[in-house]
């Protein structure tokens, strides 16, 4: 006390002292990283000087030795990036010194001078690490990789355990630093899709383990640098988060593909009025839904459980019903929930699907078998609602490319969303959050919301030419990036390729793109109807393809490349177009092509947002 005290004036620290009483832990963390954050603005402070990134902490400015901790994330969605910020204030609230970076952007030179290395890494497509940061998992495992003795590190990843290759980017940072001769300070954590406990565990522990090496008498936190992005617990304007969210009221729900078309996707209005909540184009909006009421009372059939029942989570006691409808995981299958079921069922099959070698059957048998089909095929009469529930992983937000500007819809946010309705084993089944918004049509109606921020989907400079490709509700984002440019009077060109099933039915936002053409925000429109002349299909490739000459001038302009929509099939064979057109007009082959368009990413200037 004596020491704040001397520090602050007696009415500053009167101040702190009642806000510290009302701050929970997670509360109290984000202060924290905030007061760190701002304190970067007060020069004189390390923070300030942008050689530091480069420096070793043995080349810091005078003053008690402290090791540089430095934490390196790679990222998607942003979860990598919120638990980065979350560590650097837990360290520096030990008084440690910590530097933060983005791998997308970091200078993978600087790696051999560092000191303690805390990696968190998240793993996206198939087992591949977040395409920004490519760059960097090319280098760690390639020859010129440099020799790490004398660092320390440790690994956090993150992923999702129903894949099958399991929290693989995590693993890779984590074998090629060791490998490297970096020393591991403590064992990889690896973390599925509910990694907020098992986060927070590893981020105390690794605060705790690094706290002797502190400088002795540590002033309060000043020193934090960032590269490639403010640590996330500085940069949070609003009071409502992932762990927070916003209950949001829906303003407006409606179809938008006609009463015809194969598919529904619809165009959803929600209220952020009060929350505070901010968001730039290219920003997702995370949806917390709710199972479908069928589908929790189908499961409860099955078991053979009471919807009464008595269950504890981790928020306390509440009945069966609620947890399986607001909390739990009830429709995809996890390694967890088959372990579990195979113990007490005694199956045979499904003991031989938990094998660690049965990774690849193992993902295509959830694919085919959800919780509900499991509990069908291997029924265990007498099980507790507490056993049942013990197997089950929390209920996971979704994620939503934001199709609105704030400029243009302020305390709004809108979202384009394909309804997922498919048939399993002769059920009709329906996606839980696509489904779930598929229902908020009523009068006030509200769902729980927090924004997501996309650092590697953001618009380039006002004056930019972009071209923007995506098929279905991949052209979410371009609808908020042309709101913007529209409020803004942007002078850069724009270019819309949009793909869909059928012209009469699906073309999404056909009026609005038809309006954007006419006062000349929107400088292009390129359409692919697949389903309008079936053979054969024509794609958004295939009509970059045809534009390839114009598309590559516009590239040598220095024009910016968006991908949005589906990562499995969409994205990479318009990546194999994209080196196509490089290749022929830039009189190059397609190794050189390839090389044109990673750095192209290199630059920002070919972004993708793929699901
Ligand atoms: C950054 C990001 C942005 C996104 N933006 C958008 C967007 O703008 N609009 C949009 O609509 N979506 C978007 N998505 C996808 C969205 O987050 C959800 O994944 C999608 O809506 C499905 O979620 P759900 O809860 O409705 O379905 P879920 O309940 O998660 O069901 C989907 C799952 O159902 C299963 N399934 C589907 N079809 C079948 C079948 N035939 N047989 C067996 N199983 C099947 C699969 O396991 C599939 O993974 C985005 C995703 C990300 C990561
Ligand atoms: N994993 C998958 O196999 C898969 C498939 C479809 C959708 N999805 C997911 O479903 C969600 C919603 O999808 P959506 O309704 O927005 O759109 P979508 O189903 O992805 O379809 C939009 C358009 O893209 C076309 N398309 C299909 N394959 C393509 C390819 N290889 N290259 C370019 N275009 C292609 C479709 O044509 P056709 O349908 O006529 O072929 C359609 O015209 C997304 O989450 C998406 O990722 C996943
Ligand atoms: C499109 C997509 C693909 C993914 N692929 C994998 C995968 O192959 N293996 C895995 O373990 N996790 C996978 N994940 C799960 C992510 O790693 C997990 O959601 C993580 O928390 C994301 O962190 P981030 O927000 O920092 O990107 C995938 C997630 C998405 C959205």
């Amino acid at each position: 006390m004596e020491t704040q005290a001397s520090i602050l004036t007696t009415s500053q620290w009167e101040q702190v002292d009642l806000l510290a009483a009302t701050l929970d832990r997670e509360q109290a963390i984000w202060v924290s990283g905030y007061l760190a954050g701002r304190s970067q603005l007060a020069p004189p402070t390390r923070a300030d000087n942008p050689a530091l990134g480069a420096q070793s902490a043995a080349a810091l400015p005078a003053g008690p030795a402290s090791r540089l901790v430095t934490i390196l994330y790679a990222t998607d969605t942003g979860n990598a990036k919120e638990l980065a910020g979350m560590l650097s204030s837990a360290a520096e609230a030990k008084g440690l010194t910590t530097k933060v970076a983005d791998l997308a952007k970091y200078k993978s030179r600087d790696l051999k001078d560092e000191q303690d290395v805390l990696l968190i890494a998240a793993t996206h497509g198939e087992g591949e690490p977040p395409p920004a940061a490519l760059d960097f998992f090319e280098f760690i495992e390639g020859k010129r990789a440099p020799k790490l003795a004398g660092i320390r590190f440790s690994v956090l990843a993150l992923g999702d355990s129903t894949y099958e290759h399991y929290c693989a980017a995590g693993r890779i940072l984590d074998e090629r630093f060791e490998a490297l001769g970096a020393e591991r300070l403590a064992e990889r954590v690896e973390c599925d899709v509910d990694y907020e406990d098992d986060a927070d565990a590893w981020i105390a522990a690794m605060a705790e383990l690094l706290e002797p090496e502190a400088a002795p008498a540590a002033p309060a936190p000043t020193a934090s640098v960032s590269v490639g992005g403010a640590p996330a617990a500085a940069a949070a304007p609003s009071a409502f988060s992932k762990r927070n969210p916003f209950t949001a009221t829906v303003l407006e729900n409606i179809a938008i593909t006609g009463r015809d078309s194969s598919k529904e996707t619809r165009h959803v209005e929600l209220s952020l009025e009060g929350s505070g909540l901010a968001y730039e184009p290219g920003d997702a909006l995370g949806i917390v839904a709710q199972n479908e009421p069928a589908l929790v009372d189908r499961v409860l059939e099955q078991t053979g459980l009471s919807a009464d029942a008595p269950v504890t989570l981790k928020a306390g006691e509440t009945t069966l019903r609620d947890a399986l409808t607001s909390t739990l995981e009830i429709t995809a299958s996890t390694p967890r929930f088959l372990t579990q079921w195979a113990e007490l069922s005694g199956s045979e099959e499904l003991k031989a699907l938990t094998a660690s070698d049965q990774a690849k059957a193992r993902t295509a048998y959830f694919e085919g078998h959800h919780v509900l089909d499991i509990v069908r095929h291997f029924p265990v009469p007498g099980i507790t609602a507490e056993q049942f529930v013990a197997g089950l992983r929390p209920l996971q937000p979704r994620l939503y490319s934001i199709a609105s500007s704030l400029e243009a819809a302020p305390e709004e946010v809108h979202l384009t969303v394909s309804t997922v309705r498919y048939e399993l084993h002769d059920l009709q089944r329906i996606g839980v959050a696509s489904g779930h918004l598929a229902t908020l049509t009523g009068d006030e109606e509200t769902v729980p919301v927090y924004v997501q921020s996309n650092d590697h989907f953001h618009l380039p400079e006002d004056d930019a030419s972009i071209i923007m490709i995506g098929a279905g509700t991949g052209v979410a984002p371009y609808r908020a990036f042309m709101q913007e440019r529209e409020v803004r009077e942007a002078t850069g060109k724009s270019w819309l390729f949009f793909g869909e099933r059928n012209f009469r039915s699906d073309f999404l936002y056909q009026v609005e793109w038809q309006e954007l053409l006419k006062n000349g925000t929107l400088s292009k429109l390129d359409l692919a109807f697949s389903r309008d002349v079936r053979t054969p299909k024509t794609y958004v490739q295939d009509r970059l393809r045809l534009r390839g000459r114009e598309v590559y001038d516009w590239l040598e302009d220095g024009a910016s490349l968006y991908v949005c929509g589906d990562a499995t099939n969409m994205a990479p064979d318009v990546h194999r177009a994209l080196v196509e057109i490089v290749a022929e007009h830039g009189g190059t082959d397609n190794d050189e092509a390839e090389h044109y368009l990673a750095q192209l990413g290199r630059e920002n200037r070919y972004r993708l947002d793929v699901y």
